[in-house]
């Protein structure tokens, strides 16, 4: 079937339902109309789309952890514990890198080493492998409802197994989860891909189960312009749309500077539903949600509980509908139950204290916002154009020509010639726009900040700040400052 954005015909759907379900004998054990029946026993104490819709309109933010091991019994307590010690508001399970690359055999593999040794010998859990019951297992060990998060280009057989199994939200998208995951996949197949995904949470909805569906916001880390990531979760969020999804969660990895992090939180869900509503996408549900430094870490954990609530801070101010929460021990590798535990705690404390507060709109919030909306509009409409109204080709072509570029991102499909800097303040600015359809007053803005900085710095705007952006955190700071 060629590219297109157009929601699969039922016959479609069902024919290729059939391959996907046949990858690994789990997949035997999916019946829609049974998980349909399911879905709608557990009520929506097990919804993370009424979970969500509670915390938008209450103005709360919920701090989600991510969380995945190798054993069933271990993941179950594991979640147990994140909600009871905690005090997680929803949870996930976080998928190993096997199972994101559909190599099953090697997952089943990690899950009996793990036997062996009596404990986690993969980085996630491998939901496909263990099917549709234990899925279930999971989801009902604990009550607040469960996402899946993973990082996976191809996730048919993932979702089909875990919607399935109870999971009420699903992460990641067509771009997002193909970008800067893979190197060799062509957005071709991976938003066809996803188009199977959409279509599946789709079907669960119009058979009366809101499946939530949130797009991967951070992208490579924490020097992806606003803008760029807002276009890409704007997209994703059309194309889920056509497949019949009504409940989106778009995504923002905090790039460190408060303004630029609260503006890019402020404009995510009102340029989403101004796309949705101008491509006659109607009564689709937005909110939000902010991870947590996607960057460097310091090894120290004091140091670490800075990084933690300087996010969790971020994430109140702007009023995200959610946070993902990191934890103590991120520079050492997968946390324990207790780190993860610690890095939600201290969360909820800064969630809570500053509940009632939000950033005022002073000048700069407001040039901020501006900005980011005239870089996403530029980027979306140029997209649009290329695809002659239809975002599946224009996404693949906006590429091609580098109009969507995402810096530092493995894929050989992305363009990768567009650089970021830190200006004066640490906001992510463009020192090489490349060939991001942007109009002169926003590229002299660009400019003009990084001038700025180099002013300050004695030095003119090069490579060599981009450079000192990516080690400076390393070294506690934020802003790479020469010496
Ligand atoms: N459990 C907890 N956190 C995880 N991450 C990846 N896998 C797991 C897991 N199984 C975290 C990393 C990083 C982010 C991208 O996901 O530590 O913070």
């Amino acid at each position: 079937m060629e590219l297109k954005n157009q929601k699969w015909p039922a016959d479609e759907f069902f024919s290729r339902r059939r391959e996907v379900l046949a990858a690994w004998p789990t997949g035997r054990e999916v019946d829609l109309d049974e998980a349909v029946a399911y879905h709608r026993r557990a009520g929506a104490g097990r919804s993370m789309a009424a979970l969500l819709d509670q915390a938008r309109t209450s103005g709360r933010t919920l701090a989600q952890p991510r969380a995945g091991v190798a054993l069933l019994l271990d993941q179950i307590e594991l979640l147990r514990y994140l909600a009871a010690e905690g005090e997680a508001d929803c949870l996930p399970a976080t998928i190993d890198s096997y199972t994101r690359q559909n190599r099953y055999a090697e997952a089943q593999a990690g899950i009996e080493e793990s036997r062996a040794a009596g404990r986690s010998m993969l980085n996630g859990f491998p939901a496909v492998n263990y099917g549709v019951a234990a899925c279930r297992r999971v989801v009902e060990a604990v009550d607040v409802p469960v996402q899946v998060r993973h990082g996976t280009p191809d996730a048919r057989l993932l979702a089909e197994i875990t919607l399935a199994g109870g999971f009420t939200s699903f992460e990641g998208g067509g771009i997002s989860y193909n970008i800067p995951y893979a190197k060799d996949v062509p957005l071709e197949k991976s938003i066809a891909d996803w188009q199977y995904v959409d279509r599946l949470a789709g079907w669960y909805l119009e058979h009366g189960v809101t499946i939530n569906r949130e797009f991967f916001g951070p992208l490579t880390g924490t020097l992806v312009p606003p803008g760029i990531s807002h276009a890409v979760g704007v997209i994703e969020a059309l194309l889920a749309a056509e497949q019949g999804v009504k409940n989106v969660t778009l995504g923002y990895g905090q790039c460190g500077n408060l303004i630029q992090d609260v503006a890019a939180m402020l404009t995510l869900p009102r340029l989403a539903e101004d796309y949705l509503e101008r491509c006659g996408y109607r009564g689709v549900t937005v909110t939000t949600v902010l991870h947590q430094w996607m960057g460097g870490f310091p090894a120290d954990e004091s140091k670490a509980f800075g990084v933690i609530a300087w996010g969790a801070a971020t994430a109140a101010l702007a009023g995200a509908d959610k946070v993902i929460v990191k934890t103590p021990h991120e520079a050492v590798g997968v946390p324990g139950k207790e780190a993860n535990a610690a890095g939600i705690k201290a969360t909820k404390q800064v969630l809570n204290m500053l509940r009632d507060q939000f950033m005022p709109p002073t000048p700069e919030l407001t040039e901020e916002i501006a900005v980011i909306r005239a870089e996403t509009t530029a980027i979306v409409d140029k997209t649009l154009d290329l695809g002659d109204g239809d975002v599946a080709l224009g996404t693949v072509r906006a590429f091609k020509a580098g109009v969507i570029d995402v810096p530092f991102a493995p894929s050989r499909f992305n363009a990768g010639r567009l650089l970021p800097a830190r200006d004066n303040r640490g906001a992510v600015r463009l020192l090489e726009p490349a060939n991001l359809p942007f109009d002169r007053a926003l590229l002299d803005f660009h400019r003009e900040r990084l001038a700025e900085r180099g002013r300050v710095e004695n030095r003119e705007p090069g490579f060599q700040m981009v450079i000192d952006d990516i080690y400076a955190i390393g070294k506690g700071m934020l802003v790479g400052r020469p010496r």
